[in-house]
C-alpha cells in the first residue's frame, strides 16, 4: 500500500478551518482508494511569532524534509506582525525547497458563477504555471536611508537561464499533457519585453528557445497588461500560460475571478523532481475578515488536496475528488456565502466527503 507523510500547516486567519476540511478530505480519499496517509501539524503562524520571535523555527526545513507534502492554510495577520515578516516563511519554504513551478489551474467548474459574463465552464479552462523561486520576488535589493529626503529603495529582479528554462519546459510539458487530454496544446508566455528591457528581452529569448524544443505544441506571446485584458474578453484563446513571480502572482488573482472567486482558487508549489517536498495551497490567503466563522469555502483548499493526489500518483483518488466536488456544486444544493447561500464550511467539506464515498 502506498504511504503518505505530509505536513499541515494551518497558519492564520480562516487557514485552521480550511486545513482541517483538507485533512478530513486527504484521509477519507486514503480510506477510500487505499493508500496511506500519516499527517502532523504544525501550529507556525503569527502567533507563533509573538511567542518565539520568529514565524517558524530555525530548522523548520529540516523538520519538513522529510515528509512527502506540505498543506499550508494561509500566513498572514497585519494587526499581529507585518506582512513583509510574516510571509517570510512561505517564500523561504518554496525557495528552500526548489518549489519552483507554482501552478494554478484557472478551470470554472459547472454550477459555480462568475461576475464576469465571459466566464462559463465552456470557456474557463486554462492553467498558469508561474515561476516560483527567483525573478521579482528573489528578496534582493536594500534601503538607503529610508528616513531621509534622499532616501531610496532598490528591488531586484533575478532571471537565470537555469530558472527560466526548467518552469518554461514544464510548460510546454503539461500543454503536451493536456493536448493529448484533448486541450488546444499551446504555451503563451506572459512578459513585458518592450519596457523590462533587460529581464523579459532575455525572458522571450529562453522562452524561443525552449519553444523551438517543442514543434508539437503552438506557443504566442502577450504583454502581461494585454494578457489581463484577454484572460477576461477572451479566456478561451488560453491553454497554458507561463509567467514570472510577479505577473503570475498577479494573472493568478485576477483569474480566480474567471472562476468563481477565490473561494475556488488552489496552488500547488511544485519541486518537480520531488528530491524536496511539494506545497499545496489555496492561493485565497487568511481573509480575516470571516476568519473562526465557519463560512470560509473550503474548495480552494479540496483543489489543493486534489493536486497533491495528482503529485503523488493517485490518479484515481484525484478524479474521484474532482469529480464529488462538481456534484456538490452542479447540483446547488450546497452553497457557502461567496456562492450566495448559507452552508458552512464544514457543510461544503461533509457534502463533497459523502459524494465521494457515495
Ligand atoms: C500568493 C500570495 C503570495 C505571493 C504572497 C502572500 C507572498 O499572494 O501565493 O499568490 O505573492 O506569492
Ligand atoms: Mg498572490
Amino acid at each position: 500500500m502506498n504511504s503518505y507523510r505530509v505536513a499541515f500547516i494551518p497558519g492564520d486567519g480562516v487557514g485552521p478551518e480550511v486545513s482541517h476540511e483538507a485533512q478530513l478530505t486527504l484521509e477519507a480519499c486514503a480510506n477510500e482508494f487505499l493508500f496511506d496517509v500519516s499527517c502532523d501539524t504544525f501550529g507556525w503562524n503569527c502567533d507563533y511569532y509573538l511567542a518565539h520571535g520568529r514565524m517558524m523555527p530555525e530548522n523548520a526545513l529540516d523538520v519538513l524534509k522529510p515528509y512527502d507534502a506540505v498543506f499550508l492554510g494561509s500566513m498572514g495577520n497585519p494587526t499581529k506582525v507585518p506582512d513583509h515578516i510574516s510571509l517570510g516563511p512561505l517564500l523561504s519554504i518554496r525557495q528552500g525547497f526548489c518549489q519552483y513551478v507554482n501552478l494554478r489551474p484557472i478551470r470554472m467548474l459547472e454550477g459555480v458563477t462568475s461576475p464576469l459574463s465571459t466566464a462559463t465552464p465552456k470557456n474557463v479552462d486554462f492553467v498558469v504555471v508561474r515561476e516560483n523561486t527567483e525573478g521579482e520576488y528573489c528578496r534582493l535589493g536594500g534601503m538607503f536611508c529610508p528616513e531621509a529626503p534622499n532616501g531610496f529603495a532598490t528591488q531586484m529582479a533575478v532571471f537565470s537561464r537555469k530558472g527560466c528554462e526548467r518552469v518554461m519546459r514544464f510548460a510546454f510539458e503539461l500543454a503536451r499533457k493536456r493536448k493529448a487530454e484533448g486541450h488546444m496544446g499551446k504555451v503563451t508566455s506572459c512578459t513585458k519585453s518592450n519596457a523590462l528591457n533587460y529581464s523579459m528581452v532575455f525572458w522571450d529569448k529562453i522562452f524561443s528557445e525552449v519553444a523551438a524544443q517543442y514543434p508539437d505544441i503552438d506557443h504566442d506571446y502577450l504583454l502581461v497588461d494585454a494578457l489581463s485584458m484577454f484572460m477576461v474578453s477572451k479566456p478561451e484563446r488560453f491553454d497554458v500560460i507561463v509567467a514570472s513571480n510577479l505577473f503570475g502572482d498577479i494573472i493568478t488573482d485576477l483569474g480566480s475571478v474567471l472562476q468563481g472567486g477565490m473561494g475556488f482558487a488552489a496552488g500547488a508549489n511544485l519541486n518537480p523532481e520531488k528530491d524536496y517536498p511539494s506545497m499545496f495551497e489555496p492561493i485565497h490567503g487568511s481573509a480575516l475578515d470571516i476568519a473562526g466563522k465557519n463560512i470560509v469555502n473550503p474548495i480552494a483548499s479540496l483543489e489543493s488536496i486534489r493536486m497533491m493526489l495528482e503529485h503523488f500518483s493517485e490518479v484515481h483518488a484525484a478524479k474521484a475528488l474532482l469529480a464529488a466536488e462538481q456534484k456538490v456544486l452542479s447540483k446547488g444544493m450546497v452553497r457557502t456565502r461567496d456562492m450566495g447561500g448559507t452552508n458552512s464550511t464544514q457543510e461544503m467539506g461533509a457534502a463533497v466527503r459523502a459524494e465521494l464515498t457515495a
